[in-house]
């Protein structure tokens, strides 16, 4: 067997797929065919779903009937009381996982592994989940969940419940094209853990939570919790700068920045958020542009899609523990296409490993 090993598997093809590509020479993210940036400026998110999850956009009729599933999903009571039960100071993102194991429970199909089954109960899915995070506040705090108001739109719904206030279109827009912004991205590790999950067979809860464990990571989603801590933190453009110096000098990583796939060039999704943000007036910018500047000429470094979410959220008032649970809810999308994908065109992951241990010993 002639060995071929990359550590973190880097540049690695291990699947093939008709859902997104990252082509990163022309700085351009295709989804289905089409840019994902030019999604972000004109598509709204159940747009996306149906362009993600049936493989095409939605026409009139079936975009209203995308937005009532989300909009309508029924989470069952009983899961709002398993997650009501945890400890207020369990992690946003294991009360998530507990949920999303626990909705199969709920689902008669839930076993299934057939593609179409999968496909036809997606959109209910990624509505459910939207209500799960954006009540997790409300659950931790014993207060009673805030349902999805059907007379609403879907990124309306999601954002009020969480600021416990009405919103603006402005912010709703704001809102749903970071929503856009994370809903697919090819083969990060939440993708690939879903996809080798799927790849036994096993059903769309079980690759789910596996994604969410995944995602909940700092070098991954949970980057947008450590960008939002050091820009509390850093209060001003100067104190970012010398915290970001400072911690430089301990050679420690600075959240929020670099990227497997765009190491050391541009996050076309990263740079689309900054506009949004500068388009709401946040106070937030000029620390981040500092922060931005710093980076690029100490270390050659750019700004990831997760280093303007936070300020985003955080311009929003989303509470903070939701960051990383929000990116979750909005993937949820593209992991429920690959994992569709996955079940259609199924080869069991099972790569090797290279033994660097001892031989021969004996008893
Ligand atoms: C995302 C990430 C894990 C990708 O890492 P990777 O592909 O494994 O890259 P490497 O760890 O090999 O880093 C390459 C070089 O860039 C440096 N680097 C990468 N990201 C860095 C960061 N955020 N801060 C400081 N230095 C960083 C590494 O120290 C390394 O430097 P060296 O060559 O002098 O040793 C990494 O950039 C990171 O930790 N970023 C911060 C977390 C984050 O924002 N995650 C969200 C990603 S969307």
């Amino acid at each position: 067997m002639q060995e071929h090993y990359r550590p973190g598997l880097e540049d690695v093809i291990a699947a093939e797929t008709q859902i997104s590509h990252l082509d990163v020479e022309r700085e351009e993210i295709i989804v289905r065919g089409y840019s994902l940036l030019e999604l972000i400026r004109a598509a709204s998110y159940v747009d996306v779903v149906g362009l993600l999850i049936d493989g095409h956009l939605p026409d009139a009729q079936r975009r209203q009937h995308l937005e009532q599933e989300l909009v309508q999903a029924p989470v069952p009571q009983a899961i709002y009381e398993i997650v009501a039960a945890l400890p207020p100071t369990m992690h946003a993102m294991d009360r998530l996982r507990t949920a999303i194991s626990a909705l199969a429970g709920f689902d008669p199909e839930a076993t299934t592994a057939d593609p179409e089954r999968e496909r036809a109960k997606a959109p209910r899915l990624i509505g459910q989940i939207a209500q799960i995070v954006a009540n997790l506040m409300n659950l931790a705090s014993a207060k009673p969940p805030a349902p999805f108001e059907s007379g609403r739109p879907f990124a309306e719904n999601f954002l009020r419940v969480m600021v416990g206030r009405e919103v603006t279109a402005k912010e709703v827009r704001a809102f749903e094209q970071a929503l856009i912004a994370y809903s697919e991205h090819e083969l990060p590790n939440s993708t690939f853990a879903a996809r080798v999950v799927a790849s036994t067979l096993s059903d769309v809860y079980g690759a789910l939570t596996a994604a969410v464990a995944s995602l909940k990571g700092p070098l991954h989603g949970g980057a947008t919790e450590a960008v939002i801590a050091m820009l509390q933190e850093a209060q001003t453009p100067e104190g970012l700068e010398g915290l970001i110096r400072a911690r430089l000098a301990r050679k420690e990583r600075i959240m929020g920045f670099g990227h497997r796939v765009y190491m050391r060039r541009t996050d076309p999704r990263a740079q689309l958020l900054k506009e949004i943000l500068r388009d709401l007036g946040s106070e937030l910018l000029p620390l981040c542009e500092r922060g931005e500047a710093v980076m690029r000429t100490e270390k050659g470094l750019y700004p990831n899609l997760d280093y303007y979410a936070a300020p985003l959220y955080s311009t929003l008032g989303i509470p903070q523990q939701l960051y990383t649970p929000i990116f979750f809810a909005a993937r949820s999308a593209g992991l429920l296409a690959h994992i569709i994908e996955q079940h259609r065109e199924n080869r069991l992951y099972r790569p090797r490993a290279r033994y660097i241990g001892p031989r021969g010993l004996t008893l």
